[in-house]
């Protein structure tokens, strides 16, 4: 059975993605907010099951996660609900964000943005610029090039366990630059297992492109380093941006 993005996967996403390195790297992203952000009201756009949305709330802030995906939502809702901490979800998509109150900071964390076609990355700095307050932050990730033709592309992965199996393909087209994923599951059920087959596909993004864009739409951009603050290396397999709305 083919299943649009995070279908199948956010039933799973939490137990497959996260470690304690993913931890780690939140715990610092939590700190940029709290050093930049003019105001505790914001947004967590391609928030996917909440987890760095809850970070957000349980230090004080006033934030509701934004996505495209109906079943990350709905994971992220029953996640919250069962820890007893109150964030609206809201669907969306980030191309066309629009809020009743402006805010002091927006997030993209984990790949968010590589979601987006490199055409329409100029549309989604304009919505959150129309988001954001004079001053407001905009703190967004991107797996670099390298990281999606070197480490993703054309490579398998997988994992054979007795609730669920899994086989994880992905292939590198270099002159669209974009990563296309494949994911067969095999889920449980009863004495068989069912098989589901979700597609994504990720861009590589041209940091010309986006320092441009960003400019375009009111942005100046203070910082573009590696994950953790640090200097880019030629093999970095993701970029983190600090940028704010003049
Ligand atoms: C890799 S997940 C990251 C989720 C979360 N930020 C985290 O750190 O776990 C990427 C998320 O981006 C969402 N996404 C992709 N395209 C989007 C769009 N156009 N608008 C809003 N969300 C989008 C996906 O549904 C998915 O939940």
């Amino acid at each position: 059975m083919s299943m649009p993005p995070y279908e199948v996967l956010s039933k799973y996403y939490q137990k497959l993605i996260f470690d304690g390195e993913y931890d780690r790297w939140t715990e610092y992203l939590l700190t940029l907010v709290k050093g930049n952000a003019p105001s505790f009201v914001g947004v967590d756009v391609g928030c996917g099951t909440g987890i760095f949305t809850r970070k957000l709330k349980r230090a004080g802030f006033d934030v509701c996660g934004v996505d495209i995906s109906q079943s990350m939502l709905t994971v992220a809702e029953t996640i919250s609900r069962k820890e007893r901490i109150k964030i609206d979800y809201i669907k969306g998509d980030m191309r066309s964000i629009a809020l009743f109150k402006k805010v002091g900071f927006i997030t993209v964390v984990n790949d968010g943005l590589n979601y987006i076609e490199p055409k329409d990355i100029g549309k989604t700095f304009k919505s959150f610029s129309k988001c954001l307050q004079s001053k407001g932050v905009l703190i967004f990730d991107l797996s670099t090039e390298y990281k999606l033709d070197k480490i993703l592309g054309n490579n398998m992965y997988g994992d054979d366990s007795d609730e669920l199996s899994y086989i994880w393909l992905s292939e590198y087209f270099k002159d669209e630059k974009k990563v296309d994923i494949s994911i067969s599951f095999f889920e449980k059920q009863g004495e068989t297992y069912k098989r589901y087959n979700e597609y994504q596909t990720q861009y590589a993004h041209d940091i010309t492109a986006v320092k441009t864009a960003l400019e375009e739409n009111g942005f100046e951009l203070k910082s573009i380093t590696n994950r953790f603050g640090g200097e880019i290396s030629q093999t970095e397999e993701r970029l983190l941006f600090i940028a704010v709305k003049k």
